[in-house]
């Protein structure tokens, strides 16, 4: 192993772009999870977990070589194997290989499921983008149906919603595998023509991504892009129709969405319906997406399945939406916490005994179990942000009773420990 050059300081630093999760923060992402879980099986979604890692290739093969993912962004390691493997920058592709892998075909189609934790891109750290960072997502595998994208962006549309924030969904079509095909050659060929107007760091795209070109942020890019072929005229009869059928269900839900030509995604494997939760800034520009997905029809093929496994699915990026969210959305369902003082030996150990007795769905025991003063106790409950203190000495003890103290108005009363469960239920 090679030394490492870094100070002290360093080293006692995360590494760029990663983040450590504690006390609010901690709590509001799994809060936030917790919601979203809910959510997607009230529409019957089901939990799915696969390896932080994968072989490299799933993701060469699958995202796409030719993607800023697969080009630039990957956290790849030979092991001491000789194997080349790769962490997660996106969940889709090891969810396909896991559903060949577990024969999932042959499970009542379609399988739909849901997945949530740390994916890793080796991006420009800022605001909103990080090089580990969470996302949390949904997978229907195994049905062509129009309706599974609309029950799809639905789902997630409810999730990002409970943000509190105005989303709109952008839409877009790209049409079957082969169309998009035929559509990337007349891009190819138009911005080749073109290339003078085009900003230098996208030219290199011409050959690698041209359709990534359509969603430029450079000023002479975005230019030149108003007069670019449009995708809908290579689209066929059916595909035209495909699309029609998923916006004719967005509107029977009542949901805000905008047709966004432009919107290409930047992962290779989609046909057909892409989209992307927006919110804008108040001057009316979109700021970063808070989640994305689409159709993958093609996308087992594409890592080396024998036959297509068509499939919809997205993923909400956790980080972003917790920056934009009022911060009570998630906290709501947040436990209250009874900061436990006990006063003497016996008094610690009975206190446990409380706790564990007292399994209470909206309560949790800080348990402090402390020499301390009850005055200076008291302090450090109410910098935990108590709701109340539950207090036992040697003399409640004896009489089997407790003090029970609301820290929000002070108010103290004296009750049999009985009674515990059923005063602090309330
Ligand atoms: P994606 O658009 O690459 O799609 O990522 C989904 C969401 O993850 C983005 O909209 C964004 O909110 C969040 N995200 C991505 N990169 C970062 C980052 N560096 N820092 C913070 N947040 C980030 C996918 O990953 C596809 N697998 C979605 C999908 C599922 N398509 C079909 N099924």
């Amino acid at each position: 192993m090679s030394e490492s050059r870094k100070s002290n300081k360093d080293i006692l630093q995360a590494p760029r772009g990663m983040r450590d999760f504690y006390g609010e923060n901690f709590n509001l992402k799994k809060n936030f999870y917790t919601q979203a879980e809910a959510i997607a099986e009230r529409y019957g979604f089901m939990g799915m977990e696969t390896p932080i890692m994968e072989h490299t290739e799933i993701f060469h093969k699958g995202v796409g070589a030719g993607t800023d993912i697969v080009d630039k962004e990957m956290y790849t390691l030979e092991t001491a194997g000789g194997d080349h493997l790769t962490l997660r920058p996106e969940g889709t592709a090891a969810i396909v290989r896991s559903y060949i892998e577990n024969g999932m075909g042959s499970l009542p189609q379609p399988v739909s499921v849901y997945y949530s934790g740390p994916f890793f891109r080796h991006e420009k750290p800022q605001k909103g983008r990080y090089r580990q960072f969470y996302q949390f997502g949904l997978e229907i595998m195994g049905s062509k149906n129009s309706f599974h994208d609309v029950l799809t962006i639905q789902t997630g549309y409810e999730i990002v919603k409970t943000s509190g924030k105005n989303i709109i969904v952008g839409i877009n079509t790209l049409g079957s595998n082969k169309e998009r095909q035929k559509y990337i050659e007349i891009l190819r060929a138009f911005y080749t023509e073109n290339i003078d107007q085009i900003a230098k760091s996208d030219q290199r795209r011409i050959q690698s991504n041209p359709l990534r070109i359509l969603d430029s942020k450079e000023i002479s890019t975005k230019k030149l892009n108003k007069k670019a072929p449009i995708l809908m005229d290579s689209l066929s009869e059916e595909s035209k129709e495909y699309f029609q059928t998923v916006l004719t269900g967005l509107d029977a839900l009542d949901i805000h969405y905008e047709v966004m030509p432009s919107l290409v995604r930047g992962l290779d494997y989609y046909e057909h319906t892409v989209f992307e939760y927006i919110i804008r800034d108040t001057e009316g520009n979109n700021s970063h997406a808070l989640g994305g997905g689409g159709r993958y029809d093609g996308l087992a093929e594409m890592i080396g399945h024998n036959s297509s496994i068509p499939a919809v699915g997205l993923a909400l990026g956790v980080d972003r939406i917790l920056e934009v969210s009022n911060k009570d959305v998630f906290e709501k369902i947040n436990k209250r916490l009874v900061s436990c003082i006990s006063l003497s030996e016996k008094a610690h150990a009975k206190m446990i005994t409380i706790a564990s007795n007292n399994n209470l769905p909206t309560i949790n025991f800080h348990l402090g179990l402390s020499d301390s003063k009850l005055g200076k106790q008291l302090s450090k409950a109410e910098q935990l942000n108590a709701h109340f203190a539950l207090i036992l000495g040697d003399d409640e003890l004896e009489k089997n009773v407790i003090l029970l103290k609301n820290l929000e108005n002070q108010e103290q009363r004296e009750i049999s420990i009985d009674d515990i469960g059923k005063e602090l239920e309330l």
